[in-house]
């Protein structure tokens, strides 16, 4: 077959996939604190606040759907990654995940570098003071522009992700008269659990060199005798959404063989290795993430025996969280427009955002929590799936979950954890408008990012 469709409807309005909630949680009011930031609780009246703000407020205030970042739990959560791996290891933060000019002040404030993967993403750092020796500069197709002007600001780092990169990165360094710091990203042929599009360690994708097949030692070897660049380390991202250590550990083994085999060869013992992002989050209940100290020292534990093992030193150590920093941090606050009940199925509620601030549950079949936050309710479970309001039965919010039967239009629902991936994914789909991003901290919101307007829509189009 040459091309691959699904029918507009049944892939998405099938039978209720394994895995889902068999049965209603216990209490449809209480919020799972796994699931939502850490400074949400409900008032006296059962509205949920953030940051000691309640929900109607903000909805009048800045509108909905709007995205609610808790600014004091974003800031906890890097000082956890920072403090869990201490002094002799880096935290870079994935921009990817979400970046504001905002975020990268947070970022500085709380000790922590940046990890960036586009020009866009770079202006936003360097506009917000980020300085660029803090800066790790990623990509598996960086355009020539994009890697003079990383070499010409002095980023702290450029990760190689092909042969190409090398020669293309050597020679904006020489052009420039400079030394780059590198890292080569490899692939360690490690399959993690994840969705198909966000596994990315296993061979047969775009990202890194192999280590098979000697490639990653070649590039290794290129690299080495290249004078405008300074080999620092090894580089591996095995996936996202990852709750089981054992990926990184197969990871962390293979690139430490690698770090002795380059010690055999160039007689070099490199000076550091990251291991990338990807650790996973609670979306729901169901989901049991493992805290940065327990990551950290399941890391530094398996670098340090196999470092051991071969007679290396211990290299420092550097990771990416994206995902696990900011994406607990935020909800995203939608209206109730329109509740559809379907005999025997289950009760379509449609809100006033859907695939445009939220496409993960689309791309990926993610999973996500959903709940009424405007009031509570002691009404009985009602099956519901949460849908947006695009031209596209794929328009999905939350798939499978269970809200009070008495819901109605003009209740406020929010979904939690989508502070990764949400904003920084979301689309102009139907000419929607881009929602803001409010940050919340101790009885303040302020908008970091703004919402977009019909006029910003009408400034691209040159008519
Ligand atoms: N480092 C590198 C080299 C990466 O490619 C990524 C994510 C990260 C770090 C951060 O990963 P995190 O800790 O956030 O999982 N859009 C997808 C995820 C794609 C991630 C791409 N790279 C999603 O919504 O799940």
């Amino acid at each position: 077959m040459s091309r691959s469709a699904h029918p507009a409807g049944p892939r998405h309005a099938d039978v209720l996939h394994e895995g889902h909630y068999a049965a209603p949680p216990a209490d449809l009011n209480a919020l799972d604190e796994k699931v939502w930031s850490r400074t949400v609780t409900r008032d006296a009246d059962g509205a949920l606040t953030v940051g000691g703000i309640g929900v109607a407020r903000l909805a009048e205030e800045f509108g909905t759907p709007a995205y609610f970042l808790d600014e004091s739990d974003f800031r906890a959560r890097c000082r956890a990654w920072s403090d869990a791996f201490g002094g002799d290891a880096d935290v870079f933060y994935a921009g990817k995940a979400f970046l504001s000019r905002a975020v990268v002040r947070w970022l500085q404030e709380e000790g922590l570098n940046l990890d960036v993967c586009s020009g866009g993403e770079l202006t936003t750092a360097l506009d917000a003071g980020m300085p660029a020796e803090r800066i790790a500069f990623h990509g598996n197709n960086k355009s020539l522009a994009e890697i003079e002007r990383a070499v010409g600001l002095g980023v702290g780092r450029i990760v190689l992700d092909s042969f190409q990169e090398i020669v293309r990165v050597a020679g904006a360094a020489q052009r420039l008269g400079r030394r780059q710091r590198v890292q080569i990203r490899v692939t360690v042929g490690v399959e993690a659990h994840t969705h198909e599009f966000i596994a990315t360690a296993h061979e047969d994708q775009k990202f890194g060199i192999a280590l098979a097949g000697g490639q990653a030692a070649e590039a290794v070897r290129r690299t080495l005798t290249l004078d405008s660049l300074e080999l620092i380390g090894i580089h591996s991202h095995i996936g996202s959404q990852i709750f089981d250590m054992a990926g990184f550990e197969v990871s962390a083994r293979r690139v430490v063989q690698l770090l002795a085999e380059v010690r055999d060869e160039h007689g070099v013992e490199l000076p550091e290795i990251d291991l990338g992002g990807g650790l996973g989050i609670a979306y729901t209940s169901d989901d049991d993430p493992r805290e940065p100290h327990e990551i950290a020292k399941a890391l530094s534990d398996i670098v340090t025996r196999e470092c051991e093992a071969s007679g290396l030193a211990t290299p420092r150590i550097s990771v990416e969280p994206g995902r696990a920093i900011v994406g607990p941090t935020a909800f995203t606050l939608y209206e109730v427009g329109t509740i559809k009940p379907l005999e025997g199925l289950r009760t379509y509620v449609s809100v006033d955002g859907g695939m445009s601030d939220n496409i993960r549950t689309a791309l990926y079949d993610a999973e996500y929590s959903v709940a009424l936050v405007s009031r509570t309710s002691d009404a009985e479970p009602m099956l519901v799936r949460v849908v947006g309001k695009h031209c596209e039965s794929g328009d999905i919010v939350v798939k499978d979950a269970f809200l009070p039967a008495d819901l109605a239009p003009g209740d406020l629902i929010a979904v939690p954890a989508t502070g990764a991936y949400c904003r920084s994914m979301a689309s102009n789909y139907n000419h929607s408008l881009r929602p803001p991003v409010v940050a919340v901290r101790d009885g303040e919101a302020r908008v970091i990012v703004r919402r977009e307007t019909e006029e910003d829509l009408l400034s691209l189009d040159v008519g």
